[in-house]
């Protein structure tokens, strides 16, 4: 009996995992970049679905993140003016990149309906788990990973 996950269905067992045992995590997804063309491409998430499938780097939080190489946690999205709604019932957002060889391929993007729910424990939290979501994809073709637009 073959139970082998494929690495989309781990990385969504990860959203689900965190959607799950985290008050305040109610979207929860990867996003992974395309350094030639420049943009961002999302791959498994859980929660409501989002049109957002692809963003250029520098637009909305996941955007900046993609250029900044740095966490970026948004205690209330309405202060931000460069900002992506994906829904109107999101209060707060936290971004955190992930890296391989200390190249930043991508990014964890959680959503909360709870104002300013995020803080150093989340950020030190999620960056432990982008470094196993980093071993988890070494060697693997991003590109089987994306959700068509
Ligand atoms: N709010 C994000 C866009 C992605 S959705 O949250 C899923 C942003 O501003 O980049």
């Amino acid at each position: 009996r073959d139970i082998t996950l494929s690495v989309f269905d781990r990385l969504k067992g990860v959203c689900q995992l965190l959607q799950d045992h985290l008050d305040a995590y109610d979207w929860v997804g990867f996003y992974f970049a395309n350094h030639e063309k420049k943009t961002l491409h999302l791959s498994a998430y859980v929660g409501e679905p989002t049109d957002h499938l692809t963003i250029p780097f520098g637009k909305g939080i996941c955007g900046q993140v993609a250029e900044s190489n740095d966490n970026f946690v948004v205690p209330d999205v309405k202060a931000q003016d460069n900002y992506i709604a994906c829904s109107i019932t999101v209060k707060a957002e936290i971004v955190v990149p992930i890296f391989i060889n200390g190249k930043n391929i991508g990014q964890i993007d959680i959503d909360s309906k709870t104002i300013n729910p995020f803080n150093e424990d989340d950020e030190r939290f999620l960056e432990f788990a982008c470094k196993e979501v980093a071993n988890l994809l070494d060697g693997i073709e991003i590109d089987s990973l994306l959700l068509e637009e």
